[in-house]
């Protein structure tokens, strides 16, 4: 379906060296920097699949978005989706797929939304009756009725993000491409906008590709990531394997009958571990233990405390998700 190989994507940027001597020289003999924003990604996705694309602030998610759909000329590579050269024959290929940039608004600010679907409805061709069923469909699963008639511009963040999403929709893409569908949103309209990308996947087979900094939405909607930082590919697998492999540091919560203060150099001593494998934060009755579950068992860990402390209730934290790409983002492990 999707078949990306060797992608890149060079800009150039003038740099200007300080105060008015450099403005002089940058306009007349500019010294060029090129910046790698993807520098050589490959990875391929199947129909029906739901594809998380993560990585860190400019690690290069948005540029790939805007090559995969067209908008930016890829320096070297290919990229082919449904057998197509996305910048080859726009207009064929913008009518095979959908796209959402969460930053900003592809809708026309004036006019009311449902206006703006009949004006889509003419560009891409869509018949009358597939339009009817098709605004059926998307208004249960967006919840479009209460704002359908308001221009765009009087809309909140969420409802512009759930109309952004019908209209990129319209026309039954085979591919769906979201960047940040859910930046800004409270929880409960992320819920809403998580729960109907996972039907149109699950009810029309779309093919989504999906970057987000809310590891929640990856968690909720893809069994696959491909992470990248500094235009290259650093992970491209099941969530669950990255969770087999760095999930092995266990937190444990205590909440004591009162305050007792507790020794991390016990702690290491007992079970001869480092300081990587053990680390304990106390604030007054509450103390929580991380720790290397590959190095120290869970149930040894327990009863150790137990033994140690007066406790009134405890809590278990699995392997965190998000734990494990804040370390990989900071270097601390490597895939
Ligand atoms: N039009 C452009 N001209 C020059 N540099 C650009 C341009 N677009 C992107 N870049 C640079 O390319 C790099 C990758 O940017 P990109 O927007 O793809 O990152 P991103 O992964 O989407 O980041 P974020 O998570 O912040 O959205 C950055 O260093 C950015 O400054
Ligand atoms: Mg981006």
């Amino acid at each position: 379906m999707i078949y990306v190989k060797d992608l890149k994507k060079e800009f150039k940027k003038t740099i200007k060296e300080p105060g008015l001597k450099g403005s002089i020289k940058a306009l007349f003999k500019p010294d060029k920097e090129i910046i790698k924003a993807v520098d050589g990604i490959s990875f391929s996705v199947e129909k029906g699949e739901m594809l998380g694309f993560i990585g860190p602030n400019g690690a290069g998610k948005s540029t790939v978005i805007k090559m995969l759909t067209g908008i930016l000329t890829p320096t070297s590579g290919i990229c082919r989706i449904n057998g197509q050269i996305p910048q080859e024959n726009r207009k064929k290929y913008v009518k095979e797929i959908g796209v959402v940039f969460g930053q900003r608004t592809q809708l026309w600010w004036d006019l009311a939304l449902r206006e703006t679907y009949a004006v889509l409805k003419e560009i891409y061709e869509v018949p009358d009756d597939m339009y009817k069923k098709r605004m059926t469909f998307l208004n249960e699963v967006l919840e479009l009725d209460s704002f359908i008639t308001s221009p765009v511009r009087t809309l909140s963040l969420g409802q512009r993000m759930r109309a952004d999403i019908a209209a990129s929709l319209l026309h039954s893409p085979k591919v769906l491409f979201l960047d940040e569908p859910t930046i800004g949103l409270d929880v409960v309209v992320k819920d809403n906008i998580r729960n109907a990308i996972k039907k149109i996947n699950e009810e029309d087979g779309t093919t989504v590709i999906l970057t987000t900094h809310d590891l929640s939405d990856i968690e909720l909607l893809c069994e696959r990531i491909v992470m990248i930082d500094k235009g290259k590919k650093v992970f491209d697998g099941e969530i669950s394997e990255l969770k087999h492999n760095f999930g092995q540091m266990r937190t444990l919560r205590f909440e004591l009958q009162k305050a007792a203060d507790i020794d991390l150099l016990d702690y290491q001593k007992k079970f001869s571990a480092t300081q990587d494998d053990i680390e304990i934060e106390s604030d007054g009755a509450l103390i929580s233990v991380r720790f290397n579950s590959d190095a120290v068992s869970v149930e040894d860990m327990l009863s150790y405390t137990l033994s140690q402390v007066h406790v009134k209730d405890i809590n278990v934290t699995d392997a965190d998700i998000e734990d494990i790409i804040r370390r990989i983002y900071r270097r601390e492990v490597s895939v």
